[in-house]
């Protein structure tokens, strides 16, 4: 039990309590992070007057050789430390002595704390954004690749209307743009420091807070010391944008898993990214998508925690704010690892032209298009809707696509059909006379493209803004 306090106490902690209150086991997590905010609290204090150079010199070696030692295996961190902060300051004081014990000067663990939390997470939120574009740049490989490559829209699960799969990666690539503009938006918002605001009431010593933010590459300091030890906005902030990019890795697992099955086969899974059974020779399964849509529910959990965690509690800081570690660390493993997993899946996955083609061609997608030929000649939309709804009965009938239909049939019906109705609603014509932008005509969808390209170009100068 190697706490940082207990003067004031008469009595040992119950070991029971002591294991309760500890926090060492997970956030040992951002030891380089603690490190390196004590060493810009040192280099301010000096500067400052606080510490002589000598100190500042002194415990700055014992910090960079702790992080050194941890680093390389040399130094464990153990259960014996109440948390990474009681870790770091005892074994500099064990290593240097005295002036050791003057690293906590004009701090609180309160803040502390609050700025490791914000140095980890910003952290891991431009490793998230990195992932984030790597599926980006696969989603655009496929969408330049399949301009012409032609498969069933679906609305309700139903074939609706002819597309491309470049069209449909571009779905996907609109989602995960928004996925990256929240994260830069969170990185953004929760950048300024609270090292400085003490234990609630900042404190009495001469601190330069603007130098130590500077130091850390935070916009400023924050500017309420309350606001500033019991702040966790932007971990919310984070795990609903995590929440988002796993609904949105949801979505696409479950995409990939109906388009892999035997029914569909529109999708071929690499052997890497597909798994066996024990039982069944013949089974390929899409476990990663399935794992994917089911670690969904520990990040929407993760959210929901912290979110009734964080409301009944009166400022400034209280213990139950500790609880901001675990489901996020967690939620942030989650969510980087089905990132990266979905993303080597996709660019290993084999499209299945044909399959997709054919699907579109006889699941009546081009029946608007058929309407829309007879509002050309003429023919009230409404009517024009009716008529082909008749024909589209004759094919399920007769187990044809309305591309086989012969003419008399469709006179039979409706005088107005010539023989430029097999043009007019040919998949090619179906898809590419839509070009509207945002549409998946091919001029369309090529001109998205183009665009889609500039972002990806100047992304990285968004996220370093
Ligand atoms: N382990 C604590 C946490 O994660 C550190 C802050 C402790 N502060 C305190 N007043 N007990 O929140």
């Amino acid at each position: 039990m190697a706490q940082l306090w207990g003067g004031r106490f008469t009595k040992k902690t119950d070991q029971l309590v002591y294991n309760f209150n500890a926090s060492i086991s997970f956030d040992q997590r951002f030891y380089a992070q603690d490190i390196k905010g004590s060493m810009a609290h040192v280099r301010m204090l000096a500067k400052q007057g606080i510490l002589t150079d000598g100190e500042q010199h002194e415990i700055l070696e014992g910090l960079q050789g702790i992080l050194k030692d941890v680093d390389e295996g040399r130094l464990r961190i153990t259960s014996e430390y109440e948390d990474i902060h009681s870790f770091v300051e005892a074994t500099l004081i064990d290593r240097i002595g005295d002036a050791g014990k003057k690293l906590h000067t004009g701090r609180s663990r309160n803040d502390q704390v609050a700025l490791d939390m914000k140095l980890y997470t910003r952290d891991e939120i431009k490793e998230l954004d990195h992932l984030v574009k790597e599926m980006l740049e696969v989603l655009l490989t496929i969408m330049e690749a399949h301009l012409d490559t032609y498969m069933p829209g679906f609305t309700h699960l139903q074939k609706a209307q002819p597309i491309t799969l470049s069209h449909h990666m571009g779905a996907y690539f609109e989602m995960f743009k928004r996925d990256h503009e929240r994260l830069v938006d969170i990185k953004k918002r929760m950048n300024t420091c609270p090292l400085g605001s003490g234990a609630l009431a900042g404190t009495t010593y001469p601190l330069d807070r603007e130098y130590t933010a500077k130091l850390l590459e935070f916009d400023g300091p924050t500017l309420n010391s309350m606001d500033g030890v019991s702040d966790r906005d932007y971990i919310i902030e984070l795990l609903s944008a995590m929440s988002t990019i796993m609904m949105h890795l949801s979505r696409f697992s479950e995409e990939v898993i109906i388009w892999n099955t035997n029914e569909y086969k529109f999708v071929e899974i690499d052997d890497a990214y597909s798994t066996g059974s024990s039982i069944m020779p013949q089974k390929k399964n899409p476990d990663i998508a399935e794992l994917v849509r089911g670690k969904t529910g520990r990040v929407y959990g993760a959210l929901q925690s912290f979110l009734t965690t964080m409301k009944g509690i009166p400022l400034a800081y209280n213990k139950d704010m500790q609880e901001d570690k675990e489901w996020v660390f967690d939620a942030i493993d989650t969510t980087k690892g089905c990132l990266a997993l979905f993303t080597g899946m996709l660019k290993t996955m084999q499209f299945n032209k044909e399959r997709m083609a054919e699907s579109a061609r006889h699941g009546f997608t081009n029946a608007t298009d058929a309407a829309d030929y007879l509002v050309n000649h003429g023919v009230p939309f409404r009517d024009a809707h009716g008529i082909v709804g008749k024909l589209v009965l004759i094919c399920i009938d007769k187990k044809i696509a309305l591309d086989d239909l012969p003419l008399e049939e469709y006179k039979a019906i409706c005088p107005v059909f010539e023989e430029d109705i097999y043009e007019a609603i040919s998949l090619k014509t179906c898809v590419n006379k839509r070009l509207t932008i945002g549409a998946p005509g091919y001029d369309a969808m090529k001109e998205v493209v183009g665009r889609s390209k500039d972002y990806l170009a100047s992304y990285d100068d968004i996220m370093n803004e």
